[in-house]
Formats: structure tokens, C-alpha cells, sequence
């Protein structure tokens, strides 16, 4: 949600460094994007923005060694030049990731003043903030600190001012990483974007500010103003896990990057899996918290639990858990699922469970993000990194992981790993081009309908709906997913000649309910381990046993990445959607 990027060092071309870094980062946003380069010699900030996807930009920047860009997923005020960051307000210079809660309140003060808008943005106030605190005499670090105390809500901003060298950040909510280069410093909402450069990184924590020129780098804390050392750490990531490779887009490339990334997912100690299952263990309940598709996953997982362990959980969407908040107490294991650690209702979730002195256990694929660091447990899921904002390999991931739990939990750990190895292997089997060629040449039969109905029972219930996400998402065709069961009472009056219904498995209710459907015309996609009459295609998937999810979980994802080719569709960016969802 927001892509922020900003170098400083000895090269003169920080403004396309910036332009390449930004790039790395639209998974984070793509409505519009912007570039503030210290002009060489003038020392001016010039500014270069537009509407439009980055990756399609290629323009020239002044000369300069110190830039900060973004780019944007609006929030306040519409998609146009204007809004776009980086703000110009006086001397100052800034972009913004995050929401400005009581922006309104502020804008009406400078309003009454006399002061002028160029935007409708929710930034462009902060910078007139800041720029009022600069006039009242305070240095840039004291204004912006003092700025941040009139600022409710999750942020981080970069901020450049003319006349001072240097790029300041400060965060609250939204991550900000700095990697550091012998003479050359970056800070980033996230780390592909200097990953060429270097992998030796500090993470900013809440409330701290960083104040970086040239090698020269300056932890502050935000409220104290006092200076802070912070711990250099080296990423493990390599380039190429964060490129797209041979692969045309990164969905598919993450799609095949599950060959490998459930076995990375189940890859953790005993005692490590162990500490989880303790917290479990010692709570008298258990929530299970995420957002979109890592929701479906926890839907999963409550029939792992209830099936293996026999655990009860309560599955809650997490921007819905305030409504449950009375439940939750010191004896509450508050457990999150998320591909970032940064989703903005997770964080509240966790932040608020805490205070009301629950156990925090968490499931990420980034080990550094907010929600990872809160936690008392935090399990990696290990999936490396993933660009396309449809999830594919860390949904996998995350299933593979919650299973493995379970089977801990049930104190089968062994027979849990086996039983993954055994799925990851044929999942590994079946990534090929000609399975890829067979689920294309059935996404072309459906393409041009208008609506695609998709059933499952068991744990395959929580599949169709997350196939209907996928759908929908990149292909942008009306999905819905049912429990199969449900289906006669309300969805059969949906069905006409010649609707797309994916079937997931091949229990024989299961079939029963195809039957239902193909009665009323519908055309049977099935999708199971056994072929049935009934189905107008099949896509096969293996016997994975408890682990049938994850595994019917792939040719799904695949018809979806179809579906948006065969559309001209980009799969990577839907329209209107954002990876890291860090705003409420
Ligand atoms: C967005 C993404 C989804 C993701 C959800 C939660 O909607 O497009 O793929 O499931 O956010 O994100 P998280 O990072 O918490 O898993």
C-alpha cells in the first residue's frame, strides 16, 4: 500500500536509481507515482510525477545524489497528477505511506489561515505542518518530530528539505527498512528495492526517526529525540528470488516456486513448533486472525485442528474481531496469519489483544515485519518473497504450516512432516508445462462467461472461496465459492445454461451436488484425485489425504492466472488493489 524509496550517496543519478528501486516496489501500489531529486549545483528539489503504472516509466532526472519516490495506492483524493507524491510545501519535501486519521481538522485551520492546496491529499497537510514548525524556528528533525505528535494514525514519511542536505524518515505503523552501503544509504518500505545494492539492513521500529546522507546514518527516537543505536542485520534473500526469472509474470513464477516452498514452509525444529503448540495449550481459547485470501487459509486450518487435533478454533476476519473483543482476555491465544506482517487490521487486532493481555502467536513470510516482532511466538513461513498481489505460494505456505501445527498439537509432528513431504512431492510432479497447458486449454472454454460458480466440502470449502478470490482478482469474472452442501438453498436459483461450476473433490456428496448442478445446465469443471461422468473437463489433482487444501489449491490458482492472460489481463496488478494492505 504505497511504495516509499529514497538514496543518498556519491553517484549523481540518484533520481533513476530511485525511478529502478520504485519499480521493485509496485506491487505496494500502482495508481500514480513520483520522484524529488536535490538538483546538482541549484540544490533545488525538482520534482518529476505522473498517473500511470511505474513500470512503464522511463524519463530523464536532473543530476543529483539524494532522492526519495514513491509509489501510489490512493486512499485520499482521486488518482491525478496533483495528488501524486512527493508534496511541495515551502521548503519542504515529503511522501507518505499510510493515513493521516485527523488530516481534516488540521486542513481546516491552514484553510482559515489563508494557506493554499494543491491537492486533496491527506499528505500535502502534513507538509504544510512541517513547514509551519521550520517558519516557528525549530530545526528539521524538531519539526518533524513535533509533526508526528499531531498525527493520529499509521505512517511513515520521508522528507527532504531545499537548503538541507540529507533525507529524514519517520515511522508509526508502516515499515520502513534502511540498507546501508559503504557511502550510500537507502531507505525503503520494503527490502527488493535496494536488494542489489546491498542486504545489510535496520529495521526502523515504531516511533523512531532516521536521519541519513552519504554513508552517514542516525537512529533517533521520535518522542525523546535522543539518538538510539540499532543492530545492522544481513538479509538472507538473494536478487533472484525477488525477480521474475524466465517467468513472464510473478504470479506464475510464484506458482511454480511452490515445487519447493511447502517443504521450506514445514522446515522448522521440533522445540520450535513445540513453544507454539505451549501457547495454544495454555489458552482456554483460540483466534485465528487474518485478512482476504490468508483468511480462507485460517478457514482451512479450523477443519486441521478440529480433524487432527481436535482443537476448536474461531476463525475471525480481523477487521470483524472488535466485535468479539469481549472474549478476549489473558487466557486468549491470539494467533495471526499474515503474508506480510504488516496488514493494518492485524496490527490493530495484535496491538489491542495485547493490552488485553493475551499470548501473541504468529505466522509470517517476512520475519522482520511489525506483526512478527509483536508476537510471542512467530513461526517464518519461509516462502521468499511474493510480488503478485493474487497470494499463491504463501497461501500454500501458510496451509502447509498450520497442518504441521496441528499434527503438533496432536503430538504427531512426525507423521504431519511426512505427510507434507509426501503432498510437496507430488505437488513438485505436477508442475509442468503440459498440467499448465491442459488447465489453460480449460480456462479458454469458460473465458467469456460472465459469472463461474465454485464448490467444496470439508476443507475444500474454504478453497472455493479462495478460488472465488482468485477469480475475481485477476480476472476480474464474478466468482463465488459455496459450501457444496449449501447450494440448494439459495445458489441453485443462479444456475443457467452453460454456467461454469468448478467442483472440488470427489466425495460422493460432493458428486451428488455436481449432479444438482449439471441438472440445472451447468457445465462441471472437476477438480479431485478421480475423474467422474459427470464432469464436462477434469483437472486432476493427487491423493494428498489431510493435505487435499494445499494441493487442490494449485490448479486453481493456475486456471485464475489463465483466465487473466486469456483476458490481456496483467495478472500481477489487479485494478484497484494493493499487496500490503496497510491502511484500515
Ligand atoms: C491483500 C492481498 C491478499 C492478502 C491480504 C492480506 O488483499 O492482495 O493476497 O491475502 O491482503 O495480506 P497479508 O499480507 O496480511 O497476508
Amino acid at each position: 500500500m504505497c511504495g516509499i524509496f529514497a538514496v543518498t550517496g556519491p553517484e549523481q543519478d540518484a533520481g533513476s536509481q530511485v525511478l529502478k528501486g520504485l519499480k521493485t516496489l509496485e506491487y505496494r501500489g500502482y495508481d500514480s507515482w513520483g520522484v524529488s531529486v536535490r538538483e546538482a549545483g541549484s540544490n533545488d528539489l525538482v520534482v518529476t510525477k505522473d498517473i500511470g503504472k511505474i513500470s512503464n516509466v522511463n524519463v530523464p532526472f536532473p543530476k543529483g545524489k539524494e532522492a526519495v519516490g514513491h509509489t501510489r495506492w490512493a486512499t485520499h483524493g482521486g488518482v491525478t497528477v496533483a495528488n501524486s507524491h512527493p508534496h511541495q510545501v515551502g521548503d519542504v519535501t515529503l511522501v507518505h505511506n499510510g493515513i493521516f486519521e485527523n488530516y481534516a481538522e488540521h486542513k481546516k485551520r491552514f484553510l482559515a489561515a489563508g494557506s493554499v492546496f494543491n491537492s486533496d491529499t491527506d499528505t500535502e497537510v502534513i507538509g504544510h505542518i512541517i513547514s509551519e514548525l521550520l517558519n516557528d524556528g525549530l530545526s528539521p528533525a524538531e519539526a518533524i518530530r513535533t509533526a508526528c505528535t499531531k498525527i493520529e494514525g499509521r505512517f511513515s514519511i520521508l522528507v527532504m528539505f531545499k537548503d538541507v542536505p540529507g533525507i529524514y524518515a519517520a515511522r508509526r505503523g508502516s515499515p520502513l527498512i534502511i540498507g546501508r552501503d559503504k557511502d550510500q544509504t537507502f531507505i525503503a518500505s520494503d527490502i527488493p528495492a535496494f536488494l542489489e545494492k546491498t542486504r545489510l539492513v535496520n529495521y526502523l521500529d515504531d516511533d523512531e526517526m532516521v536521519f541519513i546522507e552519504g554513508g552517514k546514518v542516525q537512529f533517533y527516537d521520535l518522542d525523546s529525540g535522543e539518538e538510539i543505536t540499532k543492530r545492522d542485520i544481513e538479509v538472507p534473500w538473494k536478487l533472484e528470488h525477488a525477480e521474475k526469472g524466465e517467468y513472464k509474470h510473478f504470479m506464475l513464477k510464484e506458482i511454480f516456486d511452490q515445487k519447493d516452498s511447502i517443504a521450506r514452509a514445514i522446515n522448522h525444529e521440533d522445540d520450535v513448533l513445540n513453544k507454539a503448540v505451549e501457547l495454544l495449550k495454555s489458552s482456554n481459547g483460540t483466534y485465528l486472525v487474518a485478512c482476504g485470501t490468508a483468511h480462507k487459509v485460517c478457514l482451512a486450518a479450523e477443519y486441521f485442528f478440529s480433524q487432527i487435533s481436535g482443537r476448536k478454533i474461531n476463525v475471525v476476519a480481523a477487521s470483524e474481531v472488535p466485535y468479539f473483543e469481549r472474549f478476549i482476555n489473558q487466557r486468549t491465544a491470539m494467533v495471526a496469519v499474515s503474508q506480510s506482517g504488516e496488514t493494518a487490521d492485524i496490527l490493530e487486532v495484535f496491538e489491542r489483544a495485547k493490552a488485553r493481555g493475551a499470548k501473541l502467536l504468529s505466522l509470517t513470510n517476512v520475519e522482520s515485519s511489525s506483526v512478527a516482532r509483536m508476537s510471542d511466538v512467530h513461526l517464518p513461513i519461509n516462502a521468499g518473497p511474493e510480488k503478485a498481489v493474487a497470494s499463491t505460494k504463501a497461501t500454500t505456505a501458510q496451509m502447509a504450516l498450520l497442518l504441521l501445527l496441528a499434527h503438533a498439537d496432536a503430538g504427531k509432528i512426525n507423521q504431519g512432516r511426512e505427510l507434507l513431504s509426501t503432498t510437496s512431492s507430488a505437488i513438485n510432479d505436477l508442475l509442468n508445462p503440459r498440467y499448465e497447458e491442459h488447465i489453460r486449454a480449460v480456462a479458454a472454454k469458460y473465458v467469456d462467461r460472465p459469472n463461474m460458480f465454485i464448490i467444496g466440502r470439508g476443507p475444500l470449502y474454504p478453497i472455493a472461496l479462495e478460488a472465488a478470490i482468485k477469480i475475481q482478482e485477476v480476472s476480474y469474472i464474478h466468482a463465488q465459492g459455496f459450501a457444496a452442501g449449501e447450494i440448494k438453498h439459495g445458489p441453485l436459483a443462479l444456475i443457467e445454461e452453460g454456467v461454469p461450476c468448478m467442483v472440488l473433490g470427489d466425495e460422493l456428496e460432493t458428486i451428488s451436488n455436481a449432479i444438482e448442478l449439471k441438472t440445472r445446465g451447468a457445465k462441471i469443471i472437476g477438480v479431485s484425485s478421480e475423474n467422474a461422468d459427470i464432469f464436462d473437463d477434469w483437472i486432476k489433482v493427487p491423493d494428498a489425504g489431510c493435505a487435499q487444501a494445499i494441493a487442490t489449491l494449485i490448479p486453481v490458482q493456475i486456471f485464475s492466472y489463465h483466465l487473466a492472460l486469456l483476458r490481456n489481463l496483467d495478472p500481477d496488478m489487479p485494478r484497484n488493489l494493493a499487496k500490503s494492505v496497510t491502511v484500515k
